[in-house]
This record gives C-alpha cells, sequence and structure tokens, in this order.
C-alpha cells in the first residue's frame, strides 16, 4: 500500500464538505488529501449509509472522519468505511460541541488517551488502510505540553498512521464550537517540538493556515498541512495546490474552466434530484478580486435556490465575471 502524501490536506467540516463540495475541490486539486464531515458512529451503523458516507470515485484520494468512542462500534465503521472505498479512517478527537461531549467523543476524548489507543487499535485491526487521528493541543486547563505528548504517545503505540493536530486548545465549557476556532490561540511550535519528538509518526499541522504558501512553509517542517475555513471560503486557492505543493501542473488554467467541468456532473445530480443550489453554494467564493465576482454570487445566491434551477443558472452567472489580470494569475501559476 503506497503512503499517503499528507502535504495539502482539506479538513473536515460539518456541512461544508459534503460530497457535492469535495467534487469540486477534486476539480481544482488532484492532489490535495480531502476529508467528509464527521460521521458519527451511530449514523453510520444505523443510518442510510449510502446517502451519509456515499462518495464519486472522482473524490479520491478522501478520507472519512469518524465520531465515536465505542471501540467495537468504531471499528465496524472503519470497516464499513474501507468497504465504500475510503482511503484513510479519521477519528475526531477536536469537536467541542455540547452534542458530541454527551456523546463522550471530540474534543472530550484529549482527556482520554487511553480509550483513544483502544478506538485506533480496534480501527487498525479491521482495515488495512491508513487509520488517523485528528486533535487539538489540549482542553480546558489541561498543560498542552504534557496532554498533548501523552495523547500522541498514546495513538501512535496503537499504530496510528497520522496525527492531525489543530494547533489551539478547545474550551468545552462557555465557548461555542465557532469561538473555539478562533479565540484560543494558535500555538504552532508546540506542534514542531512534537514532530522533533516523534519523528515516524506523520504529522500534519491545521489552524489558522490561510494561503497555499502559508501550508507550502509548513511542509519544511512537518508533513503537511491541513487547509480548513481557507480552502471553503476562498476556494480559488486550491487551484495553486497542485503546482506548488506537488511540483502538477494545476488541473485547469482558471477557476472558471473549473466551474465548466463542473457542469456535467451538476447534470447528472439534478437528473438524480439534487438541488442545484445543494452544489452551487460551495462555488460562491470562487472568484477574488475580479470584476463580476459579486454579481456571480449574487446571481447564485437569488437564482439557484429556486426550486427548477438548472445548470444554466450557473452558466448564466459566470457571464458575469470578467476574464481579468487576477484569474490570468491563477493561470500564470500553473
Ligand atoms: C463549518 C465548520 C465545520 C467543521 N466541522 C468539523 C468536523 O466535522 N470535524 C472536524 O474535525 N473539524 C471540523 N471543523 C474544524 C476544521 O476541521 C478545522 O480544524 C478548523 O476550522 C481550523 O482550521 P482552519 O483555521 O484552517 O479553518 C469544522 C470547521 C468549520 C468552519
Amino acid at each position: 500500500m503506497r503512503p499517503l502524501d499528507r502535504r495539502f490536506c482539506i479538513a473536515p467540516m460539518m456541512e461544508w464538505t459534503d460530497r457535492h463540495c469535495r467534487f469540486f475541490h477534486r476539480l481544482l486539486t488532484r492532489h490535495a488529501l480531502i476529508y467528509t464531515e464527521m460521521v458519527t458512529t451511530g449514523a453510520v451503523l444505523h443510518g442510510d449509509r449510502a446517502r451519509l458516507i456515499g462518495f464519486d470515485g472522482a473524490e479520491h484520494p478522501v478520507a472519512l472522519q469518524l465520531g465515536g468512542s465505542d471501540p467495537p462500534a468504531l471499528a465496524r465503521c472503519a470497516r464499513i468505511g474501507a468497504d465504500f472505498g475510503y482511503d484513510e479512517i479519521n477519528l475526531n478527537v477536536g469537536c467541542p460541541s455540547d452534542r458530541v461531549q454527551e456523546g463522550r467523543f471530540g474534543a472530550c476524548l484529549m482527556a482520554e488517551p487511553k480509550l483513544v489507543g483502544e478506538c485506533v487499535a480496534a480501527m487498525t485491526a479491521a482495515v488495512e488502510i491508513p487509520v488517523t487521528v485528528k486533535c487539538r493541543i489540549g482542553i480546558d486547563d489541561q498543560d498542552p505540553e504534557l496532554a498533548l505528548e501523552a495523547f500522541t504517545a498514546a495513538v501512535e503505540s496503537a499504530g496510528a498512521d497520522a496525527l492531525i493536530v489543530h494547533a489551539r486548545k478547545a474550551w468545552l465549557k462557555g465557548l461555542s464550537p465557532r469561538e473555539n476556532r478562533d479565540i484560543p490561540p494558535l500555538d504552532y511550535d508546540i506542534v514542531f517540538r512534537l514532530k522533533a519528538a516523534h519523528p515516524r509518526l506523520p504529522i500534519v499541522l491545521n489552524g489558522g493556515i490561510a494561503t497555499v504558501e502559508a501550508a507550502q512553509a509548513c511542509c519544511s517542517r512537518l508533513d503537511g498541512a491541513m487547509m480548513g475555513r481557507a480552502a471553503y471560503q476562498e476556494p480559488w486557492r486550491l487551484l495553486t495546490v497542485d503546482p506548488l505543493l506537488f511540483g502538477a501542473a494545476a488541473p485547469f488554467a482558471s477557476v472558471r474552466q473549473a466551474a465548466q467541468a463542473l457542469m456535467p456532473y451538476i447534470e447528472r445530480e439534478l437528473t438524480r434530484g439534487v438541488r442545484l443550489h445543494s452544489i452551487t453554494r460551495h462555488l460562491h467564493g470562487l472568484f477574488h478580486a475580479v470584476p463580476g465576482a459579486r454579481a456571480f454570487r449574487r446571481h447564485l445566491a437569488t437564482a439557484a435556490v429556486k426550486p427548477a434551477a438548472c445548470a444554466a443558472v450557473l452558466a448564466e452567472a459566470l457571464t458575469l465575471v470578467m476574464d481579468s489580470p487576477a484569474e490570468m494569475a491563477h493561470t500564470a501559476a500553473a
């Protein structure tokens, strides 16, 4: 099995990185490792599996993120994910929401390294594909130096194939999940020290990576960087991922071409009953510093939400955007 290249990852984001979003991101970068939204073990075991974790073959390499803390349930879900064709199974140890805490999973598991080790061991025993963990540097009043080290030692000895560290604490009481993505300060240095102490464990940095160049800079000290909000809100950035991080040509010369390449997918999904807006909502930030970008967004926001909206709405929106030096800059980067 060839190890996955983790130099650039797109973060798991609930309500955002659904299968339509991932298909679209894949048009912008062939090499990024893409993550699903978190899916709980309960949902995988008892829910509509095809709807919850089904994906398009074009999305590879793609990782399934699971939420849970029961080793046998996680092992079963990892197996199901591997059988669906996922390239990696990831365990969420970073989500601070109340609902997740009540289920005793997500970030609160930072306090239970032994249990997380048992989860990882159960999952690695169940599948041949990589099993990874996404965590914080600590929670609440934990000392991150101690907590992150104990946590990492536990997951590494349990056989984890990589650790993704969102380089800030999670405050489980008093901060909303959204505030928990901004308020606890980022500490990249602790992640660099962690890598020095665990040279054989692939470690990926997450949190506040705002540009592809910043991700590139991480790769000299770590195994990769994971971009979340910037990738979703400013997807035009993704077109430079393959040239800058993987030494490969960009899949398209411009974001406009990538959007045009989405048309056959849209046609196909509409015939399956998907609403246009479910797909085009992920494109709102596609154009940046280009005359017409706002008109593009506005047209999608008003016309794509109509029940009978068809692919022509995207074609119309694209006519509102000018070709400009900003777009040419993407071409040059390719
Ligand atoms: C809308 C949204 C949903 C998120 N959902 C998840 C999730 O399902 N699983 C997870 O591990 N992290 C989730 N996160 C956190 C991101 O994966 C990432 O750790 C965080 O946004 C910090 O990275 P960034 O600064 O590059 O955005 C979510 C973030 C956002 C903005």
